[in-house]
């Protein structure tokens, strides 16, 4: 692990840290004195920046990978701010720490060997915790998580999951909730022989999307796979009303022998 050693800290985080903070001795608390895969000397201020970036970038406290522990006055800041029993930040009992440092091996390893041109970490062009993760501990997209829903509990648990993130997580970068995304899901779903929990997941999208002629494009497919003439003219006009001018509708239109 000794290229480990050479890395900048922007390297681990892909942030730069104002030189104020990363002077030495100021504030907050005793040295680290469990560092395995950060550099052993590593002043502690850079030690919680990095922490803070992990914190932010997997959606969690730091509890999620600390243990509690007793610190000393003048040890630990209490659980980063959190309120509650202080956590014992060089103690290894919860397995997330230590997968953690598995993460930093390999995001210093991308960075490292595969990204070694890029030279401007404040811009984003180094791989960081959040390039995968946007907010949760295990990184997901919203696809994944749906056609994964379906495949196990049926169609009725992904929607009830779609309304449970899109209430945890509208407007943050976790999931995206945009037009396109259920039907991208639902084509997903379609692909694994589902072609009802595909269908109601369109439904979903006109709840949210009720002027989306994707929506009603992608529902005409999957109606016309399944035989369905009637449903997919009735969804294509729908479309058409929606959007005059959108040639692919026009052509399904046609095929079907109905005048666009
Ligand atoms: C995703 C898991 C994770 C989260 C969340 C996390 N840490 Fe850590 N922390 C680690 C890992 C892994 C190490 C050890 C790094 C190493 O071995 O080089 C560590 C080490 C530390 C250390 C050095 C301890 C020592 O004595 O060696 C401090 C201090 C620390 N963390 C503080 C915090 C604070 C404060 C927070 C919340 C703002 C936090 N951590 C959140 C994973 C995490
Ligand atoms: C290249 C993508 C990628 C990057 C970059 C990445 N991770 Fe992960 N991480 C994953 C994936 C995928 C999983 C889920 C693995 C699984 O479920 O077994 C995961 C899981 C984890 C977990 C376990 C989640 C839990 O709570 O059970 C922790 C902790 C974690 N990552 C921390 C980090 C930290 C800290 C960083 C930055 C140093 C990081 N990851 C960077 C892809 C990544």
């Amino acid at each position: 692990m000794s290229f480990l050693r050479r890395l900048s800290f922007a390297a681990f985080a892909g942030v730069a840290v104002p030189a104020l903070l990363v002077a030495q001795g100021r504030g907050g608390g005793e040295p680290p004195k469990n560092l395995q895969v950060l550099p052993k000397d590593m002043p502690r201020q850079q030690v919680t920046a990095i922490m803070n970036t992990f914190t932010a970038a997997l959606g969690v406290r730091c509890e999620h990978c600390h243990v509690e522990g007793t610190t000393p006055a003048g040890g630990a800041p209490p659980g980063g701010g959190r309120g509650g029993p202080p956590l014992d930040f060089s103690a290894d009992g919860k397995p997330q720490k230590a997968v953690a440092r598995e993460m930093l091996k390999m995001v210093a390893d991308i960075n490292a060997k595969y990204l070694p041109t890029a030279t401007n970490p404040a811009a984003g062009d180094r791989v960081t915790c959040e390039t995968c993760h946007h907010g949760l501990t295990k990184p997901a997209t919203l696809r994944g998580a749906l056609a994964g829903a379906v495949a196990a509990k049926g169609a009725d648990s992904a929607i009830a999951l779609y309304r449970d993130l899109r209430t945890k997580y509208y407007g943050a970068a976790a999931y995206d909730f945009s037009e396109g995304s259920l039907a991208s899901a639902a084509n997903e779903v379609a692909r694994a022989n589902q072609r009802p929990a595909a269908l109601a997941l369109l439904k979903l999208n006109l709840e949210f999307y009720d002027k989306s002629a994707l929506t009603y494009q992608t529902m005409a497919q999957l109606v016309l796979q399944g035989g369905d003439t009637a449903a997919a003219v009735d969804a294509l006009k729908k479309a058409s009303a929606l959007q005059p001018n959108n040639p692919q509708v026009r052509q399904m239109l046609q095929r079907l022998g109905v005048n666009p």
